[in-house]
C-alpha cells in the first residue's frame, strides 16, 4: 500500500460514522491514506461500500457496517463488530448529521425538531457511550464529535434547531473530555464553516450559486473543501495534539472570527 511518508495511524482501527459521503468519506479516505484500518458506518449500505471502494482504490483498508446512529442497539452492533474484526478501537470521528429544512424556531415543526435532536445530539451522545465503553477496557483512545461553527460560533436566521444540537455536541465533547481524560480517552470537537457538500447549499440553490454566495459571504472568499476539515480532524486524532482536549476545533474560513 501507497502509505503517505508520515503514516501517523499505521496499525490503528479508525471509526466514521457518516462515512458514505461528504466529510465522513473525505476523512475516512484520509485516515486510510495513513494507515489506519477504517470502518465506515451510516444507514445507506451502497453509499457505504463506495467510500469502502475509494478507500481501496487509493491503496487503504476499510470496511463498511451499517448502523443508524440514533439508535443503540445499532451503535452497540457497530462497536462490537468493529471489535470482533480488528480486535480494537482506536479513534471515533462521530461525524453523521443532519441539517433539516430551513425554518424559524416559531414556525419549524416538531418533526424536524424531533429528527435533528436524534441525529445531532443523541447520536453523538450513543457513540461516545459506546465507544468510551470500550476504550476505557482497552488502553484509551480518541474521540471527534462533529459540532458546527453555526452551533456555540455563529447564529445564522433559519438554522436554530441546528444550531442548537451543534451548541449542545460542543458543550458535551468538554463534559466528556474532562470525565475521560485520565482514562486515556481525549475527546474534541471539531466546528467547519460551509463546506462543499449538498449540506452547505440554500434550499433551491446549484453549487455554483452557493460557491459565489459564500465567494462574497467568506472573509476567505470561498467555500470549504472536505479535505481541508479531514486535516483538521486527523490532526486532532493524531499524538501531535496530545495537549489538546476538550476543545471546539472552528474551521471556518474566518466565518465566525
Ligand atoms: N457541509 C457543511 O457545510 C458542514 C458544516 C459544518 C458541519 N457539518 C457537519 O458535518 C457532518 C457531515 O456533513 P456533510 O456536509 O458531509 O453532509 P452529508 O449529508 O454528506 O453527511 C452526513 C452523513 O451523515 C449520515 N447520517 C445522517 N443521519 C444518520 C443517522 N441517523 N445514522 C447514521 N448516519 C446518518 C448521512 O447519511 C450522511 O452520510 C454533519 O454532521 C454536518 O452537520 C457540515
Amino acid at each position: 500500500m501507497q502509505h503517505s511518508s508520515t503514516a501517523r495511524f499505521r496499525g490503528q482501527v479508525a471509526l466514521v460514522t457518516g462515512g458514505g459521503s461528504g466529510i465522513g468519506r473525505a476523512t475516512a479516505v484520509a485516515f486510510a491514506r495513513e494507515g489506519a484500518t477504517v470502518v465506515v458506518a451510516g444507514r445507506n449500505p451502497e453509499r457505504l461500500a463506495e467510500s469502502v471502494r475509494v478507500i481501496k482504490a487509493a491503496g487503504g483498508r476499510g470496511d463498511a457496517v451499517t448502523a443508524d446512529v440514533t439508535r443503540a442497539a445499532d451503535i452497540a452492533r457497530l462497536i462490537a463488530t468493529t471489535v470482533e474484526r480488528y480486535g480494537r478501537l482506536h479513534i471515533a470521528f462521530n461525524c453523521a448529521g443532519a441539517l433539516g429544512t430551513p425554518s424559524p424556531v416559531a414556525t419549524l415543526d416538531e418533526g424536524t425538531w424531533a429528527d435533528l435532536v436524534a441525529t445531532n445530539l443523541t447520536g453523538v451522545w450513543l457513540s461516545m457511550k459506546y465507544e468510551i465503553a470500550h476504550m476505557r477496557d482497552h488502553g484509551g483512545g480518541v474521540i471527534i464529535n462533529m459540532a458546527s461553527n453555526v452551533g456555540a460560533h455563529l447564529r445564522v436566521p433559519g438554522l436554530g434547531a441546528y444550531a442548537a444540537t451543534k451548541a449542545a455536541v460542543s458543550v458535551l465533547t468538554r463534559a466528556a473530555a474532562r470525565e475521560y481524560i485520565r482514562e486515556g480517552i481525549r475527546i474534541n470537537a471539531v466546528s467547519p464553516g460551509p463546506v462543499a457538500t449538498p449540506m452547505s447549499r440554500m434550499p433551491g440553490e446549484t453549487d455554483s450559486e452557493r460557491d459565489r454566495r459564500l465567494q462574497r459571504q467568506l472573509p476567505i472568499g470561498r467555500v470549504g473543501q472536505t479535505d481541508e476539515i479531514a486535516a483538521a480532524v486527523l490532526w486532532l486524532a493524531s499524538p501531535e495534539s496530545s495537549f489538546v482536549v476538550g476543545h471546539d476545533l472552528v474551521v471556518d474560513g474566518g466565518a465566525s472570527a
